[in-house]
């Protein structure tokens, strides 16, 4: 007897890398080695019973002791301990999506790079000078209304437009110039479908000698056929900014119908992407340039309108909403 449990109770020690079902068929279950010599230790007469009882209680505690090892072995390392079966679908691994607007941002961005055009930022906060005065919008001028202004005490102010940052690059760098200028802007309005109180820019500015307004249009058609597909057409509509001197409003041929009218268009078979012009003489001369050496162009357009022409938005509001159903629709279109 005493043999035996020297004996099981090394192999006991030695047993390794089992599940604690096989350890408990070896051992500590109801048909293993130690629960076996329970049984033989049963039927042993009286004084051998005493003699034997302690060593056999102490393997049975040795025996419970390492499946309780075993048994916490095996949960720390996951529920299963069986071969892993390759032919089973992989886990669902869910990658994030960009927002629409920054891929049609980075869309805009990426395009004017291709022609030499440089990143420039500047303060969202900014003082009246370079948002207003230096534009060629002297106080009470009434283009000022056009752009219903959020005012902070001090003559501080929200950027109504990027121009901001074409007026402080134009005061610090000396031409050829050659920008664009993507970032938020904000206006007093009321919050609805077609309007917001934060929204998002794209201007260009390129100051140079003999820059010309024929320029401008190549450029711009060259924009409008990478960003729109090359059977875009451009037309351009005489308007009015205080900034620019001769001023334009840029439309293309409908995306959702070629041209042919639907509802997106209005049935006119265009739309309206951009304002642009002829940088006024006034305003380089406000920012230090010469205006009778160098001549320059701008244009500035919303990434909202032009995301919603080309997808389909119907609601400014879904922009800022944060509704995933909305943003996961776009997951596609991430690598931008
Ligand atoms: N700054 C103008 C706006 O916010 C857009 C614009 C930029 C128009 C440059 C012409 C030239 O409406």
């Amino acid at each position: 007897m005493e043999e035996k449990i020297k004996e099981i109770r090394e192999s006991i020690a030695q047993y390794q890398g089992g599940s604690v079902e096989d350890f408990k068929h070896h051992f500590s279950g109801k048909k293993g080695a130690v629960t076996a010599l329970f049984d033989e230790f049963r039927d042993m007469p009286g004084p051998e019973k005493a003699k034997f009882g302690k060593l056999l209680n102490e393997l049975k505690q040795y025996a419970l002791e390492r499946q309780q090892e075993i048994q916490d072995q095996q949960e720390s390392s996951g529920p299963s301990t069986g071969p892993s079966d390759p032919t089973l679908p992989g886990d669902p691994h869910f990658n994030g999506s960009r927002h629409p607007l920054s891929i049609v941002r980075n869309r805009i961005v990426s395009i004017f790079e291709r022609i030499g055009f440089t990143i420039a930022s500047g303060p969202e906060i900014e003082d009246d000078w370079h948002n207003f005065s230096a534009l060629n919008m002297p106080e009470d001028h009434p283009a000022r209304d056009m752009q219903d202004t959020f005012f902070f005490p001090e003559g501080l102010l929200l950027r109504t437009h990027t121009s901001n940052v074409q007026v402080r690059v134009m005061e610090n760098q000396k031409p050829p110039i050659r920008i664009l200028a993507p970032g938020k802007v904000y206006r007093n309005e009321t919050v609805s479908a077609r309007a917001h109180a934060f929204f998002h820019q794209v201007e260009g500015l390129y100051v140079d000698e003999g820059v010309s307004f024929t320029d401008m249009i190549q450029v711009l058609d060259y924009f409008a056929k990478q960003m729109f597909g090359s059977h875009t057409e451009v037309r351009l509509r005489p308007s009015f900014f205080p900034f620019t001197e001769i001023s334009a409003e840029m439309d293309i041929t409908c995306m959702i119908c070629s041209g042919s009218g639907c509802p997106v268009c209005k049935h006119s078979g265009w739309v309206e992407i951009m304002g642009c012009g002829m940088v006024d003489p006034a305003v380089l001369q406000n920012c230090g340039i010469d205006p009778e050496q160098y001549s320059g162009y701008a244009f500035g357009m919303g990434i909202e309108r032009i995301t919603m022409l080309l997808y389909g938005v119907n609601d400014l509001r879904i922009f800022s909403q944060n509704d995933v159903r909305f943003l996961q629709q776009f997951q596609s279109l991430t690598p931008y």
